[in-house]
């Protein structure tokens, strides 16, 4: 077994830092605050954090442009914070993976300073330097290629030092890193063993997706919606160094943020854990209007490919970079105590390892901003302004952003009714969510019915059943409304059965599996069940779910 084999056993939790506790009034969350609610997240059941990067950063990403690798923010802490946080999650079998920001650095990194000082610097090969290109529309030279940067407009940018152009997939002020260079491979390994040193017990690498870039930056594909490469074969030949070099050695797992795969590109990454123990895909948020069907044709289709190669999965919901999935796929204003509920029940019986994003174990939804003045995304108002630009509609588009923009999910944490949702004794960095006073942590805490309760008993189920985390997938249902899976077979069986919908649904348990009726049910959400499970059949309230067994 290797020992990176734990992950398949975890309850994963996200942690946004800015937004989770600030322990010092001045609006920003920090370790410190993590480590004051380190029981608040315990109680919950979960065994693994994810922290959003901490590293020194000028924040025009929010962390995600790092400009000191080996350093803490000074507003998130100290790395003696760091090092109490970990001392004091290990001591409660909690494992903490960092988010380590490996395609790109902050524009205001020393590198990329001295970078782009001059063609002769020391660090110029450290990053994507190229002539402009002449055109129709820039006869004295535009962008290289046609790539696309994710946050709008071009992937590159012109320097004014020497007149060339560096490549950045994100925003300009991250320049993409030069992973060719075995330099920087050297030097990004040795930051990944310091931070193993310090305890930190495996990586969510970021935008890995994007490593290798094609051998001379060719212009991509015409047809291609998004002008880039994703997941090329250096990619692959990079993370396999990195699993021998780094990962291998301390036994320390990596799940690598991978866009634009496919069940059968995501298996090269991770079948016998050959680059990475898990991948991120992101197929989910590519279904218009899911139901249950899209939903379970979508799982079966990269659980088929997986099983059976030894390949591992991530299943989530939310995270830091969607609005929240209460507001794209439940009900977030009539039913969403039920519909969160459900999600959750769906989420913690999914093959792979399940990670909730902080809040969802609330039911948040999105955060109910009215105005492109309440984000403070700098990637969602450049895409907006973007769309304004080509001439979309105005109204849509401020439908959009409202609907889509990130910040929805990175509103602080709703710990209390109190002012700034007991999240700070200053002012946030930003809004919170419009209805803290009635959903929030404080709230949930002893209401046997609320949806934070709901969440710690289906972790603890899970915890619990061998058959939730590694027993085979079978999908049940091919019912519009109905969202139903066996997990584990013969005794160790369980069943979600659940009703992805407003309507009452009476649906019949498949009988050919040997289930002759005997049901047990292990929880379910609504409070004295009324809808009955007798002779395998079922009838589901709006939002209903069952998690199941037999006798
Ligand atoms: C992170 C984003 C970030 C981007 C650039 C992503 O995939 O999740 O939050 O903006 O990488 O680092």
């Amino acid at each position: 077994m290797k020992s990176s084999d734990w992950f398949r056993d975890a309850v994963v939790y996200q942690l946004y830092l800015r937004s989770f506790y600030d322990s010092n009034g001045d609006g920003i969350g920090d370790l410190r605050g993590v480590i004051d609610k380190l029981e608040a997240i315990t109680s919950l059941g979960v065994n693994t954090l994810w922290l959003s990067p901490f590293c020194a950063s000028p924040n025009e990403d929010n962390g995600y442009d790092v400009s000191d690798y080996r350093s803490v923010a000074p507003e998130l802490g100290t790395l003696a914070d760091l090092e109490e946080l970990l001392a004091k999650a290990h001591k409660k079998n909690l494992r903490v993976l960092m988010d380590f920001v490996v395609n790109h650095t902050s524009s205001q990194h020393p590198w990329f300073q001295d970078a782009k000082s001059s063609v002769n610097s020391r660090y110029r090969q450290w990053y994507y330097w190229s002539d402009g290109r002449p055109s129709d529309t820039h006869p004295h030279g535009g962008p290289p290629n046609n790539w696309d940067s994710y946050f709008g407009g071009s992937a590159w940018t012109q320097s004014e030092e020497t007149g060339q152009w560096y490549l950045h997939h994100f925003l300009p002020s991250q320049p993409d890193l030069n992973w060719e260079n075995p330099e920087v491979r050297q030097e990004m390994f040795s930051i990944a063993r310091w931070w193993l040193e310090k305890g930190i017990d495996g990586f969510r690498l970021d935008a890995v997706h994007h490593l290798g870039k094609p051998l001379g930056l060719p212009d991509a594909p015409a047809h291609l919606k998004l002008k880039q490469f994703k997941n090329t074969r250096l990619t692959h030949a990079h993370l396999r160094e990195f699993r021998k070099a780094v990962l291998e050695p301390w036994g320390a797992v990596a799940i690598g943020e991978t866009g634009g795969t496919t069940p059968s590109t995501a298996l090269l990454y991770t079948a016998r854990q050959q680059e990475l123990d898990a991948i991120f895909h992101f197929d989910q948020f590519f279904l218009p209007h899911p139901r249950a069907q899209d939903f379970l044709k979508n799982h079966e289709r990269w659980y088929r490919k997986f099983s059976g190669q030894h390949a591992w999965d991530t299943a989530f919901f939310s995270n830091h970079d969607q609005g929240r999935h209460l507001s794209l796929w439940g009900d977030d204003r009539y039913l969403r105590r039920r519909s969160a509920q459900f999600f959750a029940a769906v989420l913690l019986t999914s093959w792979g390892t399940p990670f909730i994003y902080q809040g969802e174990e609330l039911g948040l939804g999105n955060a109910g901003f009215k105005s492109p003045a309440d984000f403070q995304d700098q990637a969602s108002l450049r895409r907006y302004h973007e769309a304004l630009e080509q001439g979309q509609d105005a109204e849509l588009a401020l439908a959009h952003l409202l609907m889509y923009g990130r910040d929805n999910a990175r509103t602080p944490y709703s710990w209390s009714s109190a002012p700034q949702a007991g999240f700070t004794k200053g002012t946030a960095w930003l809004k919170p969510a419009y209805d803290y006073e009635t959903i929030n942590w404080e709230r949930q805490q002893g209401d046997s019915d609320s949806v934070w309760e709901f969440y710690r008993k289906v972790i603890r189920l899970r915890q619990d059943n061998a058959a939730l985390r590694h027993g085979k997938w079978v999908r049940w249902s091919h019912h519009p409304h109905i969202y139903a899976v066996q997990r584990g077979k013969g005794r160790n069986l369980v069943a979600l059965v659940g009703n992805w919908s407003r309507e009452f649904v009476t649906w019949n348990l498949p009988r050919s599996r040997g289930t002759q009726g005997n049901w047990v049910v292990l929880l379910s959400n609504y409070p004295a069940s009324s809808s009955s499970v007798k002779a395998g059949k079922i009838t589901l309230r709006p939002w209903e779910v069952y998690i199941l067994t037999t006798v």
